[in-house]
């Protein structure tokens, strides 16, 4: 069987990001698995905020067409995100708007995610842990036909929750990535 290949997005750009943080773990726990991860920055694929003259006038950004390439180039996805006002922040939003505009040949439109297998985490320093955005991601990945996994990570107080090397501290916080990960890759495999 083929290498199975995972991308990991962060949905953050900020230095010392926590969300930046747990994509890492979650990156080495699947190098760990065996899984080929592929770690990218959304700051490696800026876009302008959605604006349906300027897609008129310009056409869909080459940077949302190679994000929706490096999608379907790999197996599964884990995505990563801050949660902002209890939903996802725009650098999120915004990418997967402008995705859902890519229509390569032989597809209609919105086909970006159709089917690929997602997980998703979100790190807040709140005790919630930015659940409420996992709960708007959720719902807008299976609109956009994703398979988001069941499973799903909300890292709470997440400005106490790494050591000083940008490891977890605490056991049941480890695991609970762990449990995403064997998830993802058992759900990847399967669709495959
Ligand atoms: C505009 C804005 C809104 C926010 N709203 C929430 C929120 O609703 N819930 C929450 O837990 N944290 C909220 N936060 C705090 C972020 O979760 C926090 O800044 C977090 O560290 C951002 O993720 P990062 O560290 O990966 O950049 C908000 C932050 C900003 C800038």
């Amino acid at each position: 069987m083929a290498a199975l290949k995972i991308l990991v997005i962060p949905g953050s750009l900020r230095s010392g990001s926590h969300n930046v943080k747990l994509a890492a773990v979650g990156a080495y726990e699947f190098a760990r698995a065996g899984a080929e991860v592929t770690r990218i920055s959304l700051g490696d694929f800026p876009l302008p905020i959605y604006d349906g003259d300027l897609q008129a006038r310009s056409g869909v950004p080459k940077n949302a067409v190679n994000l929706k390439r490096m999608i379907a180039s790999h197996h599964g996805v884990l995505l990563v995100t801050p949660e902002y006002n209890s939903s996802v922040p725009p650098l999120v939003k915004n990418a997967i708007d402008w995705i859902t505009r890519v229509q390569d040949a032989n597809e209609s439109r919105g086909q970006g995610f159709r089917e690929k297998p997602f997980a998703i985490a979100a790190a807040s320093e709140s005790r919630l842990g930015g659940s409420r955005a996992l709960s708007a991601l959720r719902l807008i990945l299976s609109a956009c036909r994703a398979t988001v996994i069941p499973n799903q990570f909300a890292l709470s107080f997440a400005d106490q929750a790494y050591d000083d090397m940008d490891r977890l501290k605490n056991p049941s916080d480890i695991e609970a990535m762990r449990a995403l990960v064997r998830q993802l890759i058992e759900v990847s495999q399967r669709m495959m």
